[in-house]
């Protein structure tokens, strides 16, 4: 989600007025997703690079995302939207964790859709902390380091369990993967579009996926 801070300053405003933009965004598009045939959607709302902004945009975001849960949990367990959290937990604020923790508890039996957000999120800090976690399984001896594959590797990353995503979408016109789900996108498609991220809206989002759609998915295989 690119482009907040671009999309404020051209209005003349603070950076965190992009964010809150930003923010109301994300209902729209997960609204949107069961009539487009979206069943899982992970939204990139914070990096593991972020925290070099400035304090007052790191505590501004951190604020949005208190609240944007606070306000959001009721529309989004009625909407049967089943939410998870990726990334690191450890920087961030106790408040902030606990709410999370209740969203993912409450919302755990949901199958509408699958919502996952990343913050402090990096696709290498994943792979390191899944690293971690499987260099204890074999020293504990719970694991033969001889049976690791790529596949179960999987298993130990922040998205175990949920599919590779079929399309990455980034918006306002950078083509940079930018630490995002480095493991997961190496067969996914991508579209990079113009649109910064508070204009997103359900139209553009199905215009992406229309383009996805028409696109020959070869896997590294040949066909025709
Ligand atoms: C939002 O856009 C991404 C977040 C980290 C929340 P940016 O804040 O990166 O906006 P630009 O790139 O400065 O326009
Ligand atoms: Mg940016």
């Amino acid at each position: 989600m690119d482009g907040n801070g671009r999309w404020a300053t051209a209005r003349g405003k603070q950076r965190l007025f992009g964010h809150q933009a930003g923010g109301a965004r994300v209902r729209e598009v997960v609204e949107s997703c069961p009539g487009l045939g979206v069943k899982y959607l992970t939204v990139f709302a914070f990096s593991t690079e972020n925290w070099k902004r400035s304090p007052s945009e790191v505590s501004g975001l951190m604020t949005l995302f208190r609240r944007y849960i606070a306000k959001e949990t009721k529309a989004l367990d009625d909407n049967g939207v089943c939410v998870r959290f990726i990334g690191s937990r450890e920087r961030l604020d106790g408040r902030l964790i606990t709410m999370m923790d209740q969203l993912e508890e409450l919302t755990k039996d949901n199958d509408v859709l699958y919502l996952t957000v990343a913050i402090n999120y990096g696709g290498r800090d994943e792979i390191a902390r899944a690293t971690q976690r499987v260099a204890i399984e074999v020293a504990a001896g719970r694991l033969d380091a001889a049976t690791i594959t790529a596949e179960t590797f999987g298993n130990y990353l922040d998205t175990a369990g949920l599919p590779d995503p079929d399309l990455v979408i980034r918006t306002s016109g950078e083509a940079r993967v930018s630490n995002f789900l480095l493991w997961q996108s190496a067969y996914s498609e991508f579209e990079f579009v113009q649109t910064l991220w508070p204009d997103f809206s359900a139209e553009v989002f199905a215009d992406c996926i229309s383009s996805f759609a028409g696109r020959e998915r070869r896997f590294g295989a040949v066909t025709g």
